[in-house]
């Protein structure tokens, strides 16, 4: 597709967005919890369990082959999508949140030991959290944290090399941030542990729909993202592991498809990425997000990224007019949402009533509890853009809020 896509026509893809709620037309910007789904990705989900349906890497039959080869196909699409080396780093997972799960299993059972120090930022999602404090609390490792400056809510780098110390052996950053809109330079992140020798994880659940991704220019080992944040199915998503290191890591669960042998004492395992899928996996979840996959490349990663930023740079822009409000959030170089509080009105009711509008926010911690205490506030409401939405949107969302701010200064 050439650089000015064609953005009313590819709205008119998602059937879910032309209806109305409570009355009033629909405006979806909840696209930071989950995207919503084109015709191209459900069309690929119904074709393959009307024609293809069998399950993978068993059978010999014709519909075991397709289901296997479209299994397969998409493994190596997902590959091409992160510029992967080969479709051997990529395992299939339920999600980010599996993916992280499955590294600090893997991995943390082989690298880590007491004393040992896990490094995140201050801004993880409980995802990119709670899985390595599960770990720590398993291996007798502790977590550290690069903090973030304030309200801005960007990352103190220069407190980095100071926290990159001797005892670090795996750094795990989110790449953007779901409730500030902050993107983080995981690069150069990534280059600053990898000098030292520390393994490396990027959170890529916000960022890989959103903005072109290459795992070798990041030069992470690891990189996470989900499936239905970028308009492909729920249940499905992706782990990338830098191979010589996902080679040496121990199954995550046992189970069928994963071995090689088994006799009743031993068994010996597949190499990865198939040591890491036990049992029958989503086959339909893979097929839908090849699909997904193939549908934003279409239009360009690059370009969904301007017109999202240039969406959330609008918002942020009328917001930060009106009386009484705080904004959160880097003001240069944003991702595609805003997160903001109004003087004395719950994140809920601002919430409660845009919906009542037709607007779909979403208010609350957002799955980073700490990052909301460290900024002195228990939630915010948050409005996240998707390359479906309009400008018009933005407006009528921002009007909205006006219309809040009046009803509760009444
Ligand atoms: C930054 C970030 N990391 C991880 C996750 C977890 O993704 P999932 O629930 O799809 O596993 C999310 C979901 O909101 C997220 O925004």
């Amino acid at each position: 597709m050439n650089k000015s896509p064609d953005w009313p026509a590819l709205r008119a893809d998602f059937p879910i967005l032309d209806q109305t709620v409570h009355g009033k037309p629909l405006i979806y910007f909840d696209n930071a919890a989950t995207s919503q789904k084109p015709r191209a990705v459900i069309a690929a989900l119904v074709r393959y369990y009307e024609r293809d349906n069998a399950n993978v890497h068993r059978g010999i039959h014709e519909l075991s082959n397709r289901a296997t080869a479209a299994y397969e196909g998409a493994r190596a699409r997902a590959a091409k999508f992160l510029n992967a080396r080969s479709a051997d780093e990529i395992v299939f997972t339920r999600g980010t949140t599996e993916g992280i799960n499955l590294v600090a299993s893997s991995w943390g059972a082989t690298n880590l030991k007491s004393g040992d120090v896990i490094l995140l930022t201050e801004m993880e999602h409980h995802s990119n959290l709670v899985p390595w404090q599960l770990l720590a609390q398993r291996t007798g490792a502790r977590l550290a944290y690069l903090p973030v400056t304030g309200d801005d809510a960007t990352l103190d780098l220069g407190k980095l090399d100071a926290l990159l110390s001797r005892q670090v052996k795996l750094f795990a950053m989110v790449h953007i941030s779901n409730s500030m809109g902050t993107v983080n330079p995981v690069a150069e992140m990534c280059a600053r542990a990898r000098k030292l020798g520390i393994a490396t994880l990027v959170d890529g659940a916000q960022s890989a729909g959103h903005m072109p991704v290459d795992v070798q220019q990041i030069g992470c080992d690891f990189f996470a993202f989900s499936g239905h944040k970028i308009c492909g199915p729920t249940g499905v998503g992706v782990l990338y592991g830098r191979q010589e290191l996902l080679d040496t890591l121990p199954p995550y669960q046992g189970g069928g498809e994963m071995i090689l042998t088994v006799e009743y004492q031993k068994t010996e395992f597949k190499k990865a990425p198939h040591r890491f899928e036990a049992g029958t996996p989503d086959i339909s979840g893979p097929v839908g997000l090849h699909a997904a996959m193939d549908y934003l490349d279409a239009i360009g990663r690059e370009t969904i990224f301007r017109h999202d930023q240039e969406l959330a740079n609008h918002a942020y822009e009328r917001l930060a007019a009106l009386k009484n409000i705080r904004l959160f959030g880097p003001i240069q170089n944003r991702a595609g949402l805003v997160s903001f509080l109004l003087h004395d009105v719950h994140a809920h009711d601002v919430v409660t009533l845009a919906d009542q509008a037709g607007v779909a926010l979403r208010g609350g911690h957002h799955c980073t509890q700490p990052l909301m205490h460290r900024l002195g506030v228990e939630s915010t409401a948050r409005a996240s853009f998707y390359f479906y939405n309009t400008k018009a949107e933005v407006d009528r969302f921002v009007e909205v809020v006006k219309e809040i701010q009046k009803f509760f200064a009444q």
